[in-house]
Protein backbone atom coordinates (compact mmCIF):
# COMPACT_ATOMS: atom_id res chain seq x y z
CA UNK A 1 0.00 0.00 0.00
CA UNK A 2 1.21 3.47 -0.64
CA UNK A 3 1.63 5.63 2.07
CA UNK A 4 -0.22 8.47 0.76
CA UNK A 5 -0.63 10.76 3.50
CA UNK A 6 2.67 9.92 4.69
CA UNK A 7 4.37 11.17 1.59
CA UNK A 8 2.22 14.37 1.45
CA UNK A 9 3.21 15.40 4.64
CA UNK A 10 6.80 14.67 4.92
CA UNK A 11 8.46 18.02 4.84
CA UNK A 12 10.74 18.35 1.72
CA UNK A 13 12.50 20.59 -1.01
CA UNK A 14 11.44 20.33 -4.59
CA UNK A 15 15.19 21.06 -6.25
CA UNK A 16 13.71 20.38 -9.92
CA UNK A 17 11.15 22.61 -10.91
CA UNK A 18 10.61 24.27 -14.71
CA UNK A 19 8.07 26.98 -13.25
CA UNK A 20 7.22 27.07 -17.24
CA UNK A 21 6.26 23.14 -16.89
CA UNK A 22 4.12 24.14 -14.19
CA UNK A 23 1.41 25.49 -16.92
CA UNK A 24 -1.80 23.15 -16.35
CA UNK A 25 -4.15 23.40 -19.34
CA UNK A 26 -7.23 25.41 -17.35
CA UNK A 27 -4.50 28.05 -16.84
CA UNK A 28 -2.87 27.82 -20.51
CA UNK A 29 -7.06 28.81 -21.65
CA UNK A 30 -7.64 30.99 -19.26
CA UNK A 31 -4.47 33.13 -20.09
CA UNK A 32 -5.02 32.81 -23.76
CA UNK A 33 -8.65 34.53 -23.38
CA UNK A 34 -7.12 37.35 -20.90
CA UNK A 35 -4.64 37.95 -23.34
CA UNK A 36 -6.36 37.42 -26.76
CA UNK A 37 -4.42 34.45 -27.82
CA UNK A 38 -5.44 32.49 -30.18
CA UNK A 39 -3.67 28.85 -29.36
CA UNK A 40 -4.03 25.74 -31.38
CA UNK A 41 -6.50 23.45 -28.66
CA UNK A 42 -9.97 23.43 -28.60
CA UNK A 43 -10.28 22.32 -25.31
CA UNK A 44 -8.19 21.05 -22.01
CA UNK A 45 -8.19 17.77 -22.94
CA UNK A 46 -7.29 18.39 -26.27
CA UNK A 47 -4.36 19.87 -24.37
CA UNK A 48 -3.95 16.72 -21.94
CA UNK A 49 -4.62 14.71 -25.17
CA UNK A 50 -0.97 16.14 -27.28
CA UNK A 51 0.95 15.03 -23.96
CA UNK A 52 2.05 11.78 -25.69
CA UNK A 53 5.95 12.15 -25.82
CA UNK A 54 8.52 9.33 -27.29
CA UNK A 55 11.30 11.62 -26.30
CA UNK A 56 12.40 14.77 -24.64
CA UNK A 57 12.39 17.00 -28.42
CA UNK A 58 8.94 16.10 -28.37
CA UNK A 59 7.78 17.56 -24.78
CA UNK A 60 9.85 20.90 -25.37
CA UNK A 61 8.11 21.41 -28.71
CA UNK A 62 5.12 21.65 -26.78
CA UNK A 63 6.15 23.25 -24.02
CA UNK A 64 7.41 26.41 -25.48
CA UNK A 65 4.79 26.65 -27.56
CA UNK A 66 1.99 26.95 -24.44
CA UNK A 67 4.44 29.23 -22.95
CA UNK A 68 3.20 31.77 -25.36
CA UNK A 69 0.42 32.67 -23.47
CA UNK A 70 2.60 34.40 -20.81
CA UNK A 71 2.95 37.68 -21.97
CA UNK A 72 2.39 40.36 -18.55
CA UNK A 73 4.00 39.89 -15.37
CA UNK A 74 0.81 39.12 -13.75
CA UNK A 75 0.65 36.08 -16.18
CA UNK A 76 3.75 34.95 -14.44
CA UNK A 77 2.62 35.84 -10.89
CA UNK A 78 -0.25 33.56 -11.53
CA UNK A 79 1.39 30.62 -12.49
CA UNK A 80 4.24 30.86 -10.19
CA UNK A 81 1.24 31.10 -7.31
CA UNK A 82 -0.97 27.72 -8.49
CA UNK A 83 2.63 26.12 -8.25
CA UNK A 84 3.00 27.61 -4.64
CA UNK A 85 -0.42 26.34 -3.44
CA UNK A 86 -0.16 22.83 -5.15
CA UNK A 87 3.67 22.65 -4.20
CA UNK A 88 2.58 23.56 -0.18
CA UNK A 89 -0.40 20.77 -0.31
CA UNK A 90 2.36 18.29 -0.95
CA UNK A 91 4.43 19.05 1.90
CA UNK A 92 7.34 21.44 0.21
CA UNK A 93 8.70 24.11 2.83
CA UNK A 94 11.30 25.11 0.29
CA UNK A 95 11.83 25.13 -3.65
CA UNK A 96 14.40 26.01 -6.01
CA UNK A 97 12.81 26.74 -9.27
CA UNK A 98 13.70 27.19 -12.57
CA UNK A 99 12.92 29.88 -15.22
CA UNK A 100 13.60 30.05 -18.68
CA UNK A 101 14.16 33.56 -19.68
CA UNK A 102 14.99 33.21 -23.23
CA UNK A 103 11.39 31.43 -24.05
CA UNK A 104 9.81 34.79 -23.42
CA UNK A 105 12.20 37.51 -24.09
CA UNK A 106 13.07 35.75 -27.80
CA UNK A 107 8.73 36.98 -27.78
CA UNK A 108 9.44 40.01 -27.34
CA UNK A 109 8.52 39.54 -23.08
CA UNK A 110 11.05 41.97 -21.37
CA UNK A 111 13.22 40.06 -18.72
CA UNK A 112 12.22 42.44 -16.05
CA UNK A 113 7.95 40.87 -16.57
CA UNK A 114 9.41 37.85 -15.89
CA UNK A 115 11.28 38.53 -13.13
CA UNK A 116 8.98 41.33 -11.47
CA UNK A 117 5.95 38.38 -11.78
CA UNK A 118 7.87 35.72 -10.17
CA UNK A 119 9.23 37.55 -7.42
CA UNK A 120 5.57 38.98 -6.53
CA UNK A 121 4.22 35.17 -6.31
CA UNK A 122 8.04 34.16 -4.36
CA UNK A 123 6.98 37.16 -1.67
CA UNK A 124 3.63 36.20 -1.26
CA UNK A 125 4.48 31.94 -0.85
CA UNK A 126 6.47 33.12 1.95
CA UNK A 127 3.75 35.02 3.80
CA UNK A 128 0.95 32.91 2.62
CA UNK A 129 2.98 28.90 3.29
CA UNK A 130 5.44 29.79 4.62
CA UNK A 131 7.78 28.71 2.18
CA UNK A 132 11.01 29.71 0.69
CA UNK A 133 11.75 30.06 -2.54
CA UNK A 134 15.11 30.55 -4.78
CA UNK A 135 15.12 31.15 -8.50
CA UNK A 136 17.63 29.39 -11.08
CA UNK A 137 17.88 31.35 -14.08
CA UNK A 138 18.27 28.76 -16.54
CA UNK A 139 19.68 28.84 -20.12
CA UNK A 140 18.17 27.23 -22.96
CA UNK A 141 21.48 25.27 -24.34
CA UNK A 142 19.98 24.82 -28.14
CA UNK A 143 20.55 28.73 -28.78
CA UNK A 144 24.37 29.87 -28.75
CA UNK A 145 26.51 30.69 -25.92
CA UNK A 146 26.24 34.71 -27.04
CA UNK A 147 22.66 34.75 -26.04
CA UNK A 148 23.36 32.62 -23.04
CA UNK A 149 25.50 36.18 -21.82
CA UNK A 150 23.08 37.98 -23.06
CA UNK A 151 20.46 37.21 -20.65
CA UNK A 152 22.97 36.63 -17.64
CA UNK A 153 23.66 40.49 -18.37
CA UNK A 154 20.06 41.66 -18.78
CA UNK A 155 19.77 39.77 -15.01
CA UNK A 156 22.17 41.73 -13.19
CA UNK A 157 19.92 44.12 -11.77
CA UNK A 158 18.06 41.21 -9.73
CA UNK A 159 21.05 39.05 -9.29
CA UNK A 160 20.62 39.37 -5.37
CA UNK A 161 17.08 37.45 -6.24
CA UNK A 162 18.63 35.01 -8.28
CA UNK A 163 20.37 31.61 -6.45
CA UNK A 164 21.73 30.03 -9.37
CA UNK A 165 21.95 29.48 -12.87
CA UNK A 166 20.79 26.08 -15.08
CA UNK A 167 21.47 24.69 -18.32
CA UNK A 168 18.30 23.06 -19.90
CA UNK A 169 16.00 22.43 -23.06
CA UNK A 170 17.78 19.78 -26.12
CA UNK A 171 20.61 18.04 -24.07
CA UNK A 172 22.04 15.63 -27.66
CA UNK A 173 24.32 18.06 -29.38
CA UNK A 174 24.54 20.53 -26.97
CA UNK A 175 26.80 19.65 -24.49
CA UNK A 176 28.06 21.52 -21.04
CA UNK A 177 31.39 22.67 -22.97
CA UNK A 178 28.88 25.01 -25.13
CA UNK A 179 28.76 27.24 -21.99
CA UNK A 180 31.99 27.40 -20.06
CA UNK A 181 32.52 30.95 -20.32
CA UNK A 182 28.72 31.82 -19.45
CA UNK A 183 28.65 29.76 -16.23
CA UNK A 184 32.12 31.16 -15.13
CA UNK A 185 30.49 34.66 -15.22
CA UNK A 186 27.76 33.79 -13.13
CA UNK A 187 29.87 31.97 -10.75
CA UNK A 188 31.91 35.25 -10.42
CA UNK A 189 28.47 37.26 -9.94
CA UNK A 190 28.38 34.89 -6.64
CA UNK A 191 25.85 32.54 -8.34
CA UNK A 192 24.95 28.69 -7.88
CA UNK A 193 25.37 26.43 -10.52
CA UNK A 194 23.47 23.86 -11.98
CA UNK A 195 23.21 21.99 -15.46
CA UNK A 196 20.84 19.00 -16.90
CA UNK A 197 23.24 16.43 -17.69
CA UNK A 198 22.82 12.68 -18.17
CA UNK A 199 19.07 12.99 -19.29
CA UNK A 200 19.00 11.77 -22.66
CA UNK A 201 22.51 12.80 -22.93
CA UNK A 202 25.91 10.62 -22.65
CA UNK A 203 27.98 9.65 -19.37
CA UNK A 204 30.44 12.72 -20.95
CA UNK A 205 28.06 15.27 -20.64
CA UNK A 206 28.17 14.65 -17.02
CA UNK A 207 31.69 14.57 -16.54
CA UNK A 208 32.04 18.06 -18.70
CA UNK A 209 29.25 19.43 -16.34
CA UNK A 210 30.93 18.70 -13.72
CA UNK A 211 34.75 19.58 -14.89
CA UNK A 212 34.11 22.51 -17.16
CA UNK A 213 30.89 23.76 -15.83
CA UNK A 214 31.98 23.22 -12.33
CA UNK A 215 28.30 22.42 -11.63
CA UNK A 216 27.16 22.19 -7.97
CA UNK A 217 24.20 19.95 -8.49
CA UNK A 218 23.30 17.66 -11.43
CA UNK A 219 19.85 17.76 -12.81
CA UNK A 220 18.26 14.03 -13.60
CA UNK A 221 22.29 12.48 -13.82
CA UNK A 222 20.44 9.12 -14.66
CA UNK A 223 22.95 8.11 -17.69
CA UNK A 224 25.86 8.66 -14.72
CA UNK A 225 25.05 4.66 -13.64
CA UNK A 226 26.46 3.58 -17.23
CA UNK A 227 29.44 4.42 -15.63
CA UNK A 228 31.03 3.13 -12.38
CA UNK A 229 33.78 5.24 -12.01
CA UNK A 230 31.15 8.41 -12.77
CA UNK A 231 29.21 6.64 -9.44
CA UNK A 232 32.09 6.44 -7.33
CA UNK A 233 32.98 9.82 -8.24
CA UNK A 234 29.55 11.35 -7.60
CA UNK A 235 28.68 9.57 -4.35
CA UNK A 236 32.18 10.08 -2.60
CA UNK A 237 31.97 13.59 -3.39
CA UNK A 238 28.28 14.02 -2.38
CA UNK A 239 27.11 15.16 -5.52
CA UNK A 240 23.37 15.88 -5.31
CA UNK A 241 21.04 14.57 -8.37
CA UNK A 242 17.43 16.11 -8.76
CA UNK A 243 15.58 12.77 -10.15
CA UNK A 244 12.45 13.03 -11.86
CA UNK A 245 10.45 9.48 -11.76
CA UNK A 246 7.26 11.04 -13.57
CA UNK A 247 9.60 12.70 -16.13
CA UNK A 248 12.11 9.97 -17.28
CA UNK A 249 8.39 7.90 -17.60
CA UNK A 250 6.93 10.45 -19.85
CA UNK A 251 10.24 11.36 -21.77
CA UNK A 252 11.04 7.45 -22.03
CA UNK A 253 14.38 7.78 -20.03
CA UNK A 254 12.68 4.67 -18.57
CA UNK A 255 10.50 1.73 -20.28
CA UNK A 256 8.55 1.82 -17.40
CA UNK A 257 8.53 2.90 -14.02
CA UNK A 258 9.18 -0.59 -12.04
CA UNK A 259 12.26 -0.18 -13.92
CA UNK A 260 13.37 3.37 -12.42
CA UNK A 261 16.69 3.10 -10.75
CA UNK A 262 15.72 5.19 -8.19
CA UNK A 263 16.62 3.11 -5.45
CA UNK A 264 19.45 2.00 -6.82
CA UNK A 265 20.78 5.23 -6.79
CA UNK A 266 20.47 5.06 -2.94
CA UNK A 267 22.65 1.97 -2.79
CA UNK A 268 24.99 2.93 -4.63
CA UNK A 269 25.67 5.91 -2.31
CA UNK A 270 24.09 8.62 -4.29
CA UNK A 271 22.56 11.74 -3.21
CA UNK A 272 19.68 11.28 -5.16
CA UNK A 273 16.08 13.39 -4.40
CA UNK A 274 13.05 13.20 -6.41
CA UNK A 275 11.58 15.94 -8.08
CA UNK A 276 8.46 17.01 -10.80
CA UNK A 277 10.46 19.19 -13.08
CA UNK A 278 7.10 20.12 -15.61
CA UNK A 279 4.30 18.72 -13.37
CA UNK A 280 1.68 19.74 -15.68
CA UNK A 281 2.85 18.30 -18.39
CA UNK A 282 4.10 14.81 -17.09
CA UNK A 283 0.75 13.67 -14.73
CA UNK A 284 1.91 15.26 -11.29
CA UNK A 285 3.63 17.08 -9.07
CA UNK A 286 6.11 16.08 -6.24
CA UNK A 287 4.13 14.01 -3.83
CA UNK A 288 2.53 12.09 -7.18
CA UNK A 289 6.49 11.35 -8.03
CA UNK A 290 7.10 9.92 -4.65
CA UNK A 291 3.35 8.29 -4.86
CA UNK A 292 5.08 6.77 -8.17
CA UNK A 293 8.42 5.65 -7.02
CA UNK A 294 7.37 4.20 -4.22
CA UNK A 295 4.58 2.07 -6.00
CA UNK A 296 6.69 0.82 -8.94
CA UNK A 297 9.87 0.12 -6.78
CA UNK A 298 8.25 -0.88 -3.06
CA UNK A 299 10.04 2.12 -1.12
CA UNK A 300 9.30 1.98 2.58
CA UNK A 301 9.47 5.14 4.50
CA UNK A 302 13.43 5.07 5.33
CA UNK A 303 13.73 5.00 1.49
CA UNK A 304 11.50 8.25 1.57
CA UNK A 305 12.62 10.05 4.34
CA UNK A 306 16.04 9.57 2.65
CA UNK A 307 14.81 10.81 -0.23
CA UNK A 308 13.26 14.05 1.58
CA UNK A 309 16.56 14.62 3.66
CA UNK A 310 18.43 14.05 0.73
CA UNK A 311 16.54 17.49 -0.67
CA UNK A 312 17.91 19.52 2.26
CA UNK A 313 21.19 18.57 1.89
CA UNK A 314 21.43 19.04 -1.65
CA UNK A 315 19.56 22.74 -1.64
CA UNK A 316 21.16 26.27 -1.65
CA UNK A 317 20.20 27.20 1.51
CA UNK A 318 22.57 27.93 4.42
CA UNK A 319 23.97 25.06 7.01
CA UNK A 320 21.37 26.45 9.70
CA UNK A 321 18.46 26.40 7.86
CA UNK A 322 19.49 23.00 6.29
CA UNK A 323 19.98 22.06 9.90
CA UNK A 324 16.49 23.48 10.88
CA UNK A 325 14.66 21.57 8.32
CA UNK A 326 16.13 18.57 9.08
CA UNK A 327 15.01 18.40 12.49
CA UNK A 328 11.58 19.19 11.55
CA UNK A 329 11.75 16.28 9.14
CA UNK A 330 12.50 14.04 12.33
CA UNK A 331 9.86 15.33 14.54
CA UNK A 332 7.31 14.56 11.82
CA UNK A 333 8.55 11.38 11.22
CA UNK A 334 8.53 10.75 15.00
CA UNK A 335 4.74 11.68 15.52
CA UNK A 336 3.54 9.91 12.24
CA UNK A 337 0.86 7.31 12.74
CA UNK A 338 1.95 4.51 12.15
CA UNK A 339 1.96 2.51 8.65
N1 LIG B 1 15.01 18.54 -19.85
C1 LIG B 1 15.53 19.53 -20.56
N2 LIG B 1 14.96 20.72 -20.69
C2 LIG B 1 13.81 20.93 -20.06
C3 LIG B 1 13.22 19.94 -19.32
C4 LIG B 1 13.86 18.67 -19.19
O1 LIG B 1 13.40 17.72 -18.52
N3 LIG B 1 12.07 20.47 -18.84
C5 LIG B 1 12.01 21.75 -19.28
N4 LIG B 1 13.06 22.03 -20.02
ZN1 LIG C 1 14.24 19.62 -16.13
Amino acid sequence: MIDSDFIAGLPKAELHLHIEGSLEPELMFALAKRNGIAIPFASVEDVRAAYNFSRLQDFLDIYYAGADVLREARDFHDLAAAYFDRAAADGVVHAEIMFDPQTHTARGVAFETVITGLLSAIDEAKAKHGMSVQLILSFLRHLDEADAIATLDAARPWVDRIGAVGLDSSELGHPPEKFARVFAQARALGLKLVAHAGEEGPPEYVYQALDLLGVDRLDHGNRSLEDPLLVTRLARSGMTLTVCPLSNLKLCVVDDMTAHPIDRMLREGLRATVNSDDPAYFGGYIADNYRAIAAARGLGRDDLVTLARNSFLGSFLPDAAVTAHLARLDAYVAQAPAE
